[in-house]
């Protein structure tokens, strides 16, 4: 068996934590010859519950979770460390936007950011879900120089996996005949689900949903303002379906992605489709390698998908701008 892949995950006593970490413990991130190895952090207030589900990891007696430590010392958290999973922060309440969070939660990863620097292993990757989840990886990511642009992503696989459902039951179709599905820019209602370039069953989507009002005027807004209507109908925000749109980030950039595909997830922009270098934007990325990964390059992009696209760079810099004074060297 090979060395286990270590895995800190930051908030593991919340929600999304709880419906997570039992899925990596149990191998549903990496797969069940992989051994892994758990670091999971939390405020100090949070430790003593947090030792019920450390309980409850060595009640479930997994054979691939080698070890478990529970802290709330974020180098300790984050020490060797080959995958950083931050879901640590506030959710929203309803009438709340993300972007609402972004002075409660900025400042939690300007030390996470150094900690990761200063302690995580040499090829450590970040995946940011805590809300705004783009702004906060920006911040996460000046404050570490040492960890390049590539190996940070923010999470909106939810998004993609959202539209992708929504798509396959208007389809009347398996989820899995949807693919090359970009949800282009922020984690934020200016997302922008790309259905003209995503295909349904080999074919494209619009001209298998031939029906250009319900694409442009229900189906977007539906996927965009999807976490809202979660947080109306259950009374708190999504958890499970985040939790399982994390392991999907991770394996996506962990594994090569089948020929024809590609996922989404927040990165460093290079410039690609005009989005400013620099940004934390969610790009239509595939990976040959599982450990590098690019941008789909030359998708058609109409006026219409340019407005849509260049509306979430622009709230992208107004976020950067609200946190000027969070950002750290490398911003
Ligand atoms: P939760 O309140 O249930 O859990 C959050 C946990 O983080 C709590 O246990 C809290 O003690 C802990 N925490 C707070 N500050 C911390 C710190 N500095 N270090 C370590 N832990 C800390 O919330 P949740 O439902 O698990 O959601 C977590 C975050 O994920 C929220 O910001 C939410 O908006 C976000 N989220 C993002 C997506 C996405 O698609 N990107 C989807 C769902 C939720
Ligand atoms: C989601 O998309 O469900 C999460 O980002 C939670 C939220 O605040 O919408």
């Amino acid at each position: 068996m090979s060395a286990p892949i270590r895995i800190a995950v930051t908030g593991a006593g919340g929600q999304i934590g709880y419906a997570l970490i039992f899925r990596i413990a149990s191998g549903g991130l990496f797969g069940p010859d992989q051994p892994v190895s758990l670091r999971l952090l939390e405020i100090t207030p949070a430790l003593p519950s947090l030792n019920g589900t450390l309980m409850e990891l060595d009640d479930c007696a997994f054979p691939l979770l080698k070890d478990v430590v529970a802290t709330d010392q974020t180098t300790t958290a984050f020490d060797g460390a080959d995958w950083v999973i931050l879901v640590g922060g506030l959710p929203r309440k309803e009438g709340m936007s993300r972007a609402d969070l972004i002075r409660a939660n900025g400042p939690i990863f300007t030390g996470q950011g150094k900690a990761i620097n200063e302690a995580a292993g040499p090829d450590v990757r970040v995946l940011t879900v805590a809300n705004p989840c783009n702004t906060n990886a920006l911040i996460a990511r000046s404050h570490a120089p040492k960890v390049p642009a590539e190996r940070w992503f923010a999470m909106t696989r939810l998004d993609q996996n959202r539209a992708a459902a929504q798509l396959a039951i208007k389809a009347g179709v398996g989820v899995g005949e949807v693919t090359q599905l970009t949800i282009w820019g922020n984690h934020s209602d200016t997302q922008y689900p790309d259905y003209k370039n995503a295909l349904i069953g080999g074919k494209p989507a619009t001209s298998v949903i031939n029906d250009p009002t319900w694409l442009s005027d229900t189906f977007v807004p539906t996927v965009a303002k999807r976490g809202s209507a979660v947080i109306k109908a259950r009374g708190a925000s999504s958890a499970a379906s985040a939790a399982n749109a994390a392991l999907d980030s991770v394996r996506s950039a962990s594994f090569p992605t089948k020929s024809g595909d590609w996922f989404s997830a927040g990165v460093v922009s290079d410039g690609s489709y005009g989005i400013p270098a620099g940004l934390i934007y969610s790009f239509p990325l595939t990976s040959t390698d599982g450990k590098s990964w690019s941008i789909v390059q030359n998708l058609p992009i109409d006026d219409d998908a340019r407005a849509r696209l260049d509306a979430s760079a622009k709230e992208l810099q107004d976020e950067r701008d609200a946190v000027k004074d969070l950002l750290g060297p490398a911003a």
